[in-house]
């Protein structure tokens, strides 16, 4: 059975960026455009002409540097906007105007104070004047979520006729549930005698969650065009998220239907538009969030290592994301941490119990840890059964000139303290344990590496040290900087000969 195409078109660019904070200039729009461009997308909304010169400019600019999409302006059903929408639109290879009036109780009576015949009359008129310009016109019956289903019906004939081959049935409110909006799709379907000359669009909004579920009900119930944002941007809560349609076709393929985009552009073309236009995406964001294919918990994650399918249903690299994540914090499990060790090339052998001891500690002290988090577990792991361990570190500081610090040192399996003073807590410190070990030992390098995140990153420290002119290299690594100081010095001195 051949499968029915949906056909995408994305309002990114119209609905998406009347959004207080996240307009673009013309350069911008056109980058954008040709993004959509290369996801594939059927139309794209480019502007509403009328509306100011910068808007009339980018609708030219992008008609003139896409091709394969066909090209929409926005338009009232007022004339002047369909004149304007039509010079807008002279450079497109495939123009289309959408013009349209609302066509709900609170629209005619409250905001247009006029009545059913009247709206039925501009629409019409609208629409005719439209065609006499392009040849594809789409009509949009605005609050169409709230309207009468027979006005519709009766609205949608009248303009099906006057030459319109798209109907849009905006739930410009975000109002209607998801079984209510597949039942007025369904309507049309049914009672508009001439509803085979054109296809019906859906053109949902978020204001309730529901944007995406009722749009998947309106074709589910025969509508075949989906108006659609990236990132779900759009007035107040947003319009139905571009990339959650798609993939809610793609995932269930015994729907039959199809569309032209290409997943594997989602991401690249979700993260463009986010940047562009100031707009982060929620971590939790379906398909595109930064959390999309993260495991956190112990359980889900050593299900996925197990594998993937266990916990997701789509694969990253069919929307563009490299890899699943696996998050390392302290609730993961022994399977999560030695399949990290395994990736970055640490293989255990034997128990793992003294690497996830030490891993927990650090868990609990820093939310996330990172892969360099790991190389130094690891590494300090090779420290133990040295001869030379840190027990304890005590170190007064401040604005006074003289800093003190007191070390307990196990050494050869006995324990050794000692205080020290000097120029600021490290070489105190270090004094500190140079008075324990008593050989001559002379610091050449010392080097902490920058945080890289917060402020409880762990701190990693480098330090070479000469003895008897053989060059020791120590390293270390905790949250607490002085600590790690203390004992990458130790780990140097400990494998002096
Ligand atoms: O939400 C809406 O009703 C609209 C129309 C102008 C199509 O954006
Ligand atoms: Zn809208």
């Amino acid at each position: 059975m051949s499968k029915d195409k949906i056909f995408v078109f994305d309002t990114t660019l119209r609905d998406g960026e009347q959004v207080p904070g996240c307009q673009l200039n013309t350069i911008e729009k056109i980058e954008v455009a040709k993004a959509l461009e290369e996801l594939g997308v059927d139309v794209i909304e480019a502007g509403f002409p009328i509306s100011s010169p910068g808007d009339f400019n980018s609708v030219v600019e992008i008609s003139k540097a896409v091709t394969s999409p066909i090209i929409c302006a926005l338009t009232r059903a007022v004339k002047k906007d369909i004149e304007v929408a039509a010079e807008a639109l002279k450079y497109a290879k495939r123009g289309r105007i959408h013009t349209g009036i609302g066509t709900s109780f609170y629209h005619i009576h409250h905001k247009l104070k006029t009545t059913e015949d009247d709206i039925i009359r501009r629409a019409v008129e609208a629409v005719i004047y439209a065609r006499t310009f392009v040849e594809d016109v789409e009509f949009y019956a605005e609050d169409a979520g709230r309207s009468d289903n027979e006005f519709l019906a009766k609205v949608t004939e009248a303009v099906i006729k006057a030459g319109a081959s798209v109907i849009n049935i905006p739930d410009t409110t975000g109002y209607c549930l998801p079984g209510m909006f597949g039942e007025k799709i369904k309507f049309l379907m049914n009672n508009v005698p001439n509803i085979d000359k054109a296809i019906l669009a859906t053109h949902c909004h978020n204001d309730l969650g529901m944007a995406t579920a009722n749009t998947i009900s309106g074709i589910l119930n025969g509508a075949r065009q989906v108006e659609v944002t990236l990132n779900g941007i759009g007035e107040r809560a947003g319009n139905t998220s571009l990339e959650e349609v798609v993939m809610i076709l793609e995932s269930h393929k015994d729907l039959n239907l199809t569309t032209s985009i290409k997943p594997k552009k989602l991401m690249k073309t979700s993260r463009l538009v986010s940047t562009l236009m100031n707009m982060p995406i929620q971590p939790n964001k379906a398909i595109v969030g930064k959390n999309a294919f993260a495991h956190s918990s112990g359980i889900h994650q050593d299900g996925v290592i197990k594998n993937r399918e266990n916990y997701e249903i789509i694969d990253p690299k069919d929307v563009g994301v490299k890899e699943s994540e696996i998050i390392l914090t302290a609730r993961s499990g022994r399977a999560a941490l030695k399949h990290r060790l395994d990736l970055i090339g640490y293989t255990v052998n034997g128990d793992l119990d003294d690497i996830y001891t030490r891993f927990l500690e650090l868990a609990d002290k820093k939310k996330q840890i990172n892969d360099n988090d790991l190389e130094f577990l690891v590494y300090k792991g090779k420290g133990n059964g040295r001869s030379l361990k840190l027990d304890y570190l005590h170190v007064s500081t401040g604005t006074a000139p003289e800093t003190m610090a007191t070390v307990r040192l196990e050494l050869n399996g006995e324990i050794k303290s000692a205080t020290a003073s000097g120029n600021g807590p490290v070489d105190a410190s270090f004094n500190a344990v140079k008075s324990v070990v008593k050989k001559n030992i002379h610091l050449e390098e010392f080097l902490i590496q920058a945080i890289t995140r917060g402020s409880n990153d762990v701190g990693k420290v480098h330090v070479q040290v000469k003895n008897a002119g053989n060059v020791y290299h120590g390293f270390s690594g905790s949250t607490n900087i002085l600590t790690s100081s203390v004992e990458a010095y130790i780990d140097a001195i400990a494998k002096i000969k």
